[in-house]
C-alpha cells in the first residue's frame, strides 16, 4: 500500500497530523471541562451566598417557625415568602435549593427537582458547621448520582442559625464543551482536508524530481544518453538533479569519446596495415623488377611497421597511466644535464633540417626530484614537434629558468605556430592539425596528449603559447 514515496510522506503527515489533532482535543477537553466546573462552583457559591443573606434578611425579621397556637403553620406569611423567593431563585439558578437546620434537618425546600424533605441526606459536617460565616462546597454522591452541594449561612427562624443548600447534578454542570466538541471536530476535519492537500503538495514537489531522475537514469541504461532532467530550487533534490546532469555529460562524454577513440585506432592502424598489405602484395607477385624499386617496397613496409609500433605503443602508454599503472620513479635529477644530453641527441637532426637549435640553461647544475625518463620522453615528444613544424631557417630554442619554487623547461620554436582556436584542442588525443593530416607528418596526434599525461604524474602543468607565421613555445613547470 506504501509502496510509494509519495504515499509514505502523505500517510506520515496525516498521520502525525491526526496524533496532533487527538492530543489536543483531550488536552483542551480537559483543561475546558476543568475550567466550566470551576467556574459553575463559583458563580453558583456567589449566589447561593447572596440568597442566603436575602432569606436570613426576611427570616431574621419575620421568624419562620409557627408560634405555638397559630395554626396553619404551612401557610404562615413568612413561610411563604421564603418559599416563593426559594421557588424563583432555584429556577433562576436551575438548582434545587433547600434550607436546613445546623442538625441537617430540612425545614423548606424549593418545588424543582428532586424532593429531599424527608430523605436521609447525610449531610457532612463541612457543610453544616455551626460557626462558618463562609460558603461552602462539597462534590458528593446521593442517590446515585454525583452532586454538587453548595451550603451557605442563613437563618432558619428569627435567632436559629441554618443553612441555605444548592445541590445541582454533576453532569448538568459544563454541558457548554459538549457542543465546543462539535466544532473541535469540525475544525480537525479543516485541518485534515488543508493537510492532506498540503502533504500532496510536499509529496509531489519531492516525488517529481526524483521521478524525473529515475526515468532518464532508466533511459541512459537502455543506451540513450542524451538526458538532462530540470533543476528547481538549491535544496536536496535540486542537488541530485544538478549532479545527475552532470553524471550523465561525463558519461555521455565518455561514450562520444570512447566511440571516437576506437575509430581513430582502427584509422591510425589501418593507413600503415593497408600500405604494408599493399607492398608485401607487390613483392610476392614479382610485381617490382628492379631492386632499387624492391628496395624501396621494403624501406616502406619498414617504415609504416615501425609507425604501428610507435602508435601501439603510445597507446599502450596512454591506457597504462589512464589506469594508474605507472607510477613515476622519482630521483634527483639534473635538469641542465638533461637538456645537454637532449641537445646532443637532436643535433645532427637539426643540422640535417636546415634548423639550429639552441641551448639555454643556468651555468650551475639544477636539480629536480622526478622521474628522468618521463622527463626525456616529454622533451622528445616537444622536440620531434618543433623540428617537425619548423621550416628550415628556423630557430629552436630548448631553455631552462628557475624560480621561486618551480623550474620552467621551454622548447621554443619559429615554425608554422597553431591557430589561436585551435590551440585548446592539441592536447585531445588523436587531434592533428589539418597541415600535419594532410601531408603525414608528425605522427598520430598522441603526442602532446602524451606529454599532458607524463607532466601530471610528475607535479607539474604544460602551458602553450603560439603565433601564427611566427613560432610556438611549449612550457613544461615542474615543482623544485
Ligand atoms: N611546435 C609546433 N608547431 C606547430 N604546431 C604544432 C607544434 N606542436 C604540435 N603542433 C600541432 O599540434 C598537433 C598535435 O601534436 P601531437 O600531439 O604531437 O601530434 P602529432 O605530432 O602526432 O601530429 C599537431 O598535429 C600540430 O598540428
Ligand atoms: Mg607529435
Amino acid at each position: 500500500m506504501f509502496k510509494t514515496l509519495r504515499s509514505r510522506v502523505i500517510a506520515t503527515y496525516l498521520v502525525v497530523i491526526i496524533i496532533c489533532l487527538l492530543l489536543a482535543s483531550v488536552v483542551f477537553v480537559l483543561f475546558l471541562t476543568r475550567y466550566e466546573k470551576d467556574r459553575a462552583r463559583d458563580d453558583l457559591r456567589r449566589q447561593v451566598g447572596v440568597v442566603a443573606r436575602d432569606i436570613g434578611r426576611v427570616v431574621g425579621e419575620l421568624g419562620l417557625r409557627a408560634r405555638s397556637g397559630t395554626s396553619g403553620t404551612e401557610s404562615s406569611q413568612p413561610r411563604r415568602i421564603v418559599q416563593g423567593v426559594l421557588n424563583t431563585e432555584s429556577r433562576v439558578l436551575g438548582t434545587k435549593l433547600f434550607l436546613v437546620d445546623s442538625s441537617g434537618t430540612v425545614v423548606a425546600e424549593a418545588n424543582r427537582g428532586i424532593r429531599v424533605t424527608g430523605r436521609p441526606l447525610d449531610l457532612p459536617l463541612s457543610l453544616l458547621e455551626k460557626d462558618s460565616q463562609q460558603v461552602v462546597d462539597e462534590f458528593l454522591t446521593r442517590f446515585g448520582r454525583e452532586y454538587l452541594f453548595v451550603s451557605a449561612p442563613t437563618l432558619v427562624d428569627k435567632t436559629t442559625p441554618g443553612f441555605l443548600m444548592a445541590i445541582k447534578p454533576l453532569n448538568e454542570i459544563g454541558t457548554g464543551v459538549g457542543s465546543l466538541i462539535w466544532y473541535m471536530a469540525l475544525a480537525g476535519l479543516i485541518a485534515l482536508g488543508v493537510s492532506t492537500l498540503l502533504a500532496l503538495y510536499l509529496s509531489g514537489t519531492i516525488s517529481r524530481p526524483i521521478g524525473a531522475v529515475t526515468q532518464a537514469a532508466r533511459k541512459m541504461a537502455a543506451g540513450d544518453y542524451d538526458q538532462e532532467v530540470p533543476v528547481k530550487g538549491s535544496d536536496e533534490t535540486g542537488e541530485l538533479a544538478r549532479d545527475f546532469n552532470m553524471m550523465a555529460d561525463r558519461v555521455r562524454t565518455a561514450y562520444e569519446l570512447q566511440q571516437n577513440f576506437v575509430g581513430n585506432v582502427s584509422h591510425e592502424l589501418r593507413t600503415p596495415l593497408t600500405s604494408i598489405e599493399g607492398f608485401s602484395q607487390a613483392l610476392l607477385d614479382g610485381v617490382s623488377r628492379e631492386e632499387d624499386e624492391r628496395r624501396r617496397s621494403l624501406e616502406i613496409i619498414n617504415q609504416e611497421s615501425k609507425r604501428l609500433v610507435r602508435v601501439l605503443n603510445d597507446l599502450l602508454l596512454l591506457s597504462q597511466m589512464d589506469a594508474g599503472e605507472l607510477r613515476p620513479e622519482k630521483k634527483p635529477v639534473d635538469v641542465v644535464d638533461l637538456m645537454r644530453k637532449m641537445d646532443s641527441l637532436y643535433h645532427a637532426r637539426a643540422d640535417e633540417g636546415g634548423v639550429s637549435l639552441l641551448l639555454d640553461t643556468p651555468a650551475s647544475a639544477v636539480t629536480l626530484n622526478t622521474d628522468p625518463d618521463r622527463l626525456e620522453l616529454v622533451l622528445t615528444n616537444l622536440l620531434d614537434n618543433a623540428m617537425e613544424y619548423t621550416a628550415p631557417g628556423g630557430t629552436i630554442t630548448l631553455s631552462c629558468t628557475v624560480g621561486a619554487e618551480v623550474v620552467d623547461i621551454s622548447v621554443a620554436d619559429t615554425g608554422e605556430g597553431i591557430r589561436p582556436e585551435l590551440l585548446p584542442r592539441i592536447f585531445e588525443r588523436f587531434y592533428r592539425g589539418e597541415k600535419s593530416r594532410a601531408t603525414k607528418r608528425g605522427g598520430a596526434g598522441l603526442g602532446l596528449s602524451i606529454c599532458k599525461e607524463l607532466v601530471k604524474t610528475l607535479g607539474g602543468r604544460i602551458r602553450v603559447e603560439s603565433l601564427p607565421g611566427e613560432g610556438t613555445t611549449f612550457t613544461v613547470t615542474l615543482p623544485l
